[in-house]
């Protein structure tokens, strides 16, 4: 099964992604994910990528579908992958329809996590990572269940992204809905969208998106 969770900044798509990856061993492709470890890296796309998402624009289509085929040719990706962060425009969604096709796979659902913009700034400006394994926790609504050490692996050290800013917020989510959002009724048409409550507590959006992949909903 191949899905694609879409919504704003904060919605949820990496919190659930890394829920549905340890229940359903399905691969959660973030080209968020890929592109800060390009920056970090220090590769060429990290290098023409940082000033972009520290601004809180759109990275060249190119550039992230070049990298999710790369991934797709991997053979973890058969088992079924999870797209967080990626369509995010009309020409990114026509990319991976080719990218699907060629290696004989296709989509089965596009999830929508629908969700109130108001809340989404507080969900980014609390949310930090374990900067061991990745783990997400956040201020408010997911802290770690002992203080300071990550659930999954024990660490103490975690890290913030530099684009978790209020005002970098604003403009992902400008962005979102400029050029995210209008790629909807292309899956719409195609009757591959689902819609869950995003402000619902984390289990429960979890126990929704099972709900669809079961066919239960
Ligand atoms: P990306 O990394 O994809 O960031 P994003 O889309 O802005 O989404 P986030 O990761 O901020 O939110 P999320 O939905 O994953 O929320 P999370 O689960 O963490 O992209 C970053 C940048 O990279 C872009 O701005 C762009 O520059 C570039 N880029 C990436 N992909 C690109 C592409 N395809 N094309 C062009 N450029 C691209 O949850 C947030 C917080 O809320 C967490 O702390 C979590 O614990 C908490 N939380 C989650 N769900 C709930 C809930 N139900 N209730 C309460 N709290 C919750
Ligand atoms: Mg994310
Ligand atoms: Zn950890």
């Amino acid at each position: 099964m191949n899905i694609i969770l879409l919504g704003p900044p904060g919605a949820g798509k990496g919190t659930q992604a890394s829920r549905l990856e340890s229940a359903r061993g399905m691969v959660q492709l973030s080209t968020g994910d890929m592109l800060r470890a390009a920056v970090k890296a220090g590769t060429p796309t990290g290098v023409k990528a940082k000033a972009v998402m520290e601004s809180g624009g759109l990275v060249s289509d190119d550039i992230v579908s070049g990298i999710i085929g790369e991934r797709l040719d991997m053979a973890d990706t058969e088992k079924g992958a999870i797209f967080d962060g990626y369509p995010r425009t009309a020409a990114q969604a026509e990319s991976l329809d080719s990218l699907l096709d060629e290696r004989g796979r296709q989509l089965d659902f596009v999830i929508e996590l629908q969700v109130n913009e108001d809340a989404l700034v507080d969900r980014v400006t609390g949310r930090f990572t374990c900067a061991q394994c990745g783990a997400g926790y956040h201020d408010k609504f997911n802290l770690p269940k002992v203080a300071e050490t990550c659930d999954v692996c024990g660490s103490h050290e975690f890290k913030r992204r530099p684009d978790d800013n209020a005002e970098t917020v604003r403009t992902r989510m400008a962005e979102y809905r400029a050029k995210t959002a209008p790629i909807l009724p292309i899956y719409e048409a195609r009757g591959l969208v689902r819609r869950v409550d995003g402000m619902a507590d984390i289990d429960d959006v979890t126990a929704q998106i099972a709900a669809i992949l079961d066919g239960r909903d």
